[in-house]
C-alpha cells in the first residue's frame, strides 16, 4: 500500500515537472529574444508577414525604399502609419507596441544597409 502512494505521488511529482517545463518553453517561443537578434531577423519576423507579395499592406523589403526614405521612415512615419495598425498575432494591440527604440535602430540599420541604393541591395530572404 506505502508503495503505491509513493508511486503516485512519484508521477504526480513528473507530470507537474514535464507542465512546468513545456509552459516554459512555450513562454520562450512566445517571447524572442529581441536583444540577441540581428536586425534581419527581426525584419523577418516582426515585418515580413505584413509585406510579402500580394500582401494588402504592400510588398516591402529593404530594397524597396532608397536610404533617405527608410530614415524618414524610421524617423517618423513608421510610428504614425503604424499606430493604427492592429497587431496579426495579437489583434487587440498595435504593431508599434511592439517595438522599442533598439529594436528599431537594429532594424532601421538592416533596412538602411540593403537600401535599392545601397552597395548591398537586399529582399530579407
Ligand atoms: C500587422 C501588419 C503590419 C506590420 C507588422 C508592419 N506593417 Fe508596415 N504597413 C502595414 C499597413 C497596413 C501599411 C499601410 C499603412 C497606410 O497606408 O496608412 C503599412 C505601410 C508600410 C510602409 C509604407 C510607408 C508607410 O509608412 O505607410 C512601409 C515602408 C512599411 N509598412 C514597413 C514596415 C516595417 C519596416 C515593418 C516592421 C518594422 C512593418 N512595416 C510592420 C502593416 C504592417
Amino acid at each position: 500500500m506505502k508503495m503505491r502512494v509513493l508511486l503516485s505521488v512519484v508521477v504526480l511529482l513528473s507530470l507537474v515537472l514535464t507542465g512546468m517545463a513545456l509552459a516554459e518553453e512555450k513562454a520562450a517561443v512566445e517571447k524572442p529574444n529581441f536583444e540577441k537578434m540581428s536586425g534581419k531577423d527581426m525584419y523577418k519576423m516582426l515585418c515580413k508577414g505584413c509585406h510579402q507579395a500580394d500582401s494588402d499592406a504592400g510588398e516591402y523589403t529593404p530594397m524597396s525604399l532608397i536610404t533617405e526614405q527608410w530614415e524618414e521612415f524610421f524617423d517618423g512615419d513608421f510610428a504614425e502609419t503604424h499606430k493604427e495598425v492592429p497587431c496579426q498575432m495579437d489583434p487587440k494591440s498595435k504593431v508599434v507596441d511592439h517595438f522599442d527604440k533598439k529594436m528599431l535602430k537594429k532594424i532601421r540599420k538592416f533596412c538602411v544597409d540593403h537600401a535599392a541604393d545601397s552597395e548591398q541591395p537586399m529582399t530579407c530572404g
